[in-house]
């Protein structure tokens, strides 16, 4: 098993990884406070493991809710059914929730957490390859809205996140490379060594090999690890974890969150966000043909003809990180190097988009 640590002072919280984690009572008993358990989960990762998990936690009240599956069910109204849950059964301030689940379950419960009784504590149990690698570790909580992507949420850490690598034998394999996606991002963003090592394994990883993807697991969480520790709450550093999401977010709101899956959506974004780096002069089409490559043996989709340019550009326009009505992008110098920026020719993110875009 391996432990990283996420290092916020007094919010400090270990993320734990191992290959059957979830059968270690001892361990569970540990990382998960409080006598009153809400395990949230969805229809379908409930009866996947929701019961081998409550039996590991025997001797607290363990209650459960479980949501509709998908993007689509990210909402406030399945938060305020987790709400509901916590208040007919009376959970006090000392209560804590465990998110069972991919990003979808774990940013609502999170939410939840952060909400009832003004915050209690959660915990995370990841179960796709794109929650065990991003979204279970930072503490960003929230759910979407009609109008965009994330749109409502807050920060409020984890206590712990228990990842078992075993969860991934069962998730399917499209699911599988919506998570390399955002694998293949932390390469980008910091690390060419990680990204060299991506090129040599993409096969042993798409074929589930335990050893890469541990490798790959780890090596992920502590590139965001190093980064929340340093930029919790998105003032600087942390924003470039959002490559190529400006343009997935948008192909996500535009779709309805249907139809595309985030992980495929990022990873459309990343090629735009490097081609985009290419016109702008900081990145070598060399290095740009390179990312197309691996995204294609990876399996992910490198453009979005089904969405069209002006409605792409229409909800980029409404992200986070818009800042006095100005578009600021991850961009990248070189694979390994990514920084955030306003600066760049509106004609090249135009002429980028539609180049992607239907
Ligand atoms: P998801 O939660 O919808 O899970 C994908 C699918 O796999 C679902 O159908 C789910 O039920 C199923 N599943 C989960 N675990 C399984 C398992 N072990 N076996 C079989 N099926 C399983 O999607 P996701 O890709 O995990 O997460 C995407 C979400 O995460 C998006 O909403 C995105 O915005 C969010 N996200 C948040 C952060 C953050 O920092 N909070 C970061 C990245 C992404
Ligand atoms: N997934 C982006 C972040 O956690 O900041």
């Amino acid at each position: 098993m391996d432990t990283l640590t996420v290092e916020l002072e007094d919010r400090s919280y270990p993320i734990l990884i191992g290959a059957g984690l979830l059968h270690a009572p001892a361990l569970l008993d540990r990382h998960v406070p409080g006598r009153d358990i809400l395990l949230v989960s969805n229809t379908v990762v409930a009866p996947l493991y929701a019961e081998p998990l409550a039996a590991r936690l025997a001797g607290r009240r363990v209650v459960e809710a479980v949501l509709p599956d998908g993007e689509p069910h990210k909402t406030l109204a399945n938060v305020s059914r987790i709400l509901d849950v916590l208040v007919a059964n009376r959970f006090g301030r000392d209560c804590t929730v465990v998110a069972l689940g991919g990003g979808v379950v774990g940013d609502m419960a999170g939410f939840a957490a952060a909400c009832y009784q003004r915050g209690v504590a959660y915990v995370q149990v990841p179960t796709t390859l794109l929650a065990q690698v991003d979204s279970s570790v930072g503490g960003k909580t929230g759910v979407n809205h009609p109008g965009g992507k994330n749109l409502i949420g807050a920060f409020h850490q984890p206590v712990a996140v228990l990842t078992d690598t075993r969860t991934l034998d069962t998730l399917p394999p499209r699911e599988l490379r919506a998570g390399l996606a955002e694998v293949i991002k932390y390469g980008l963003i910091r690390d060419t060594a990680f990204y060299d090592w991506l090129e040599s394994n993409m096969e042993r990883l798409l074929a589930r090999e335990p050893d890469a993807l541990g490798h790959a697991i780890r090596r992920s969480c502590e590139i965001k690890a190093e980064i929340v520790g340093r930029d919790e709450r998105e003032q600087g550093e942390r924003a470039v974890l959002n490559l190529g999401h400006t343009f997935g977010h948008a192909i996500e709101s535009a779709t309805g969150y249907s139809g595309w899956l985030h992980g495929e959506a990022v990873g459309a974004g990343l090629l735009m966000a490097a081609a985009l780096s290419r016109e702008c002069g900081t990145m070598r089409p060399e290095e740009v043909d390179r990312l197309r490559r691996l995204l294609e043996r990876t399996g992910l989709p490198t453009a979005a003809r089904d969405v069209p340019a002006d409605a792409a550009l229409e909800h980029m326009r409404i992200d986070k990180k818009v800042k006095a009505g100005r578009i600021r992008l991850v961009l990248l110098r070189g694979i390994g190097a990514a920084y955030v920026t306003g600066d760049y020719p509106d004609g090249a993110l135009r002429a980028t988009v539609q180049a992607y875009h239907g």
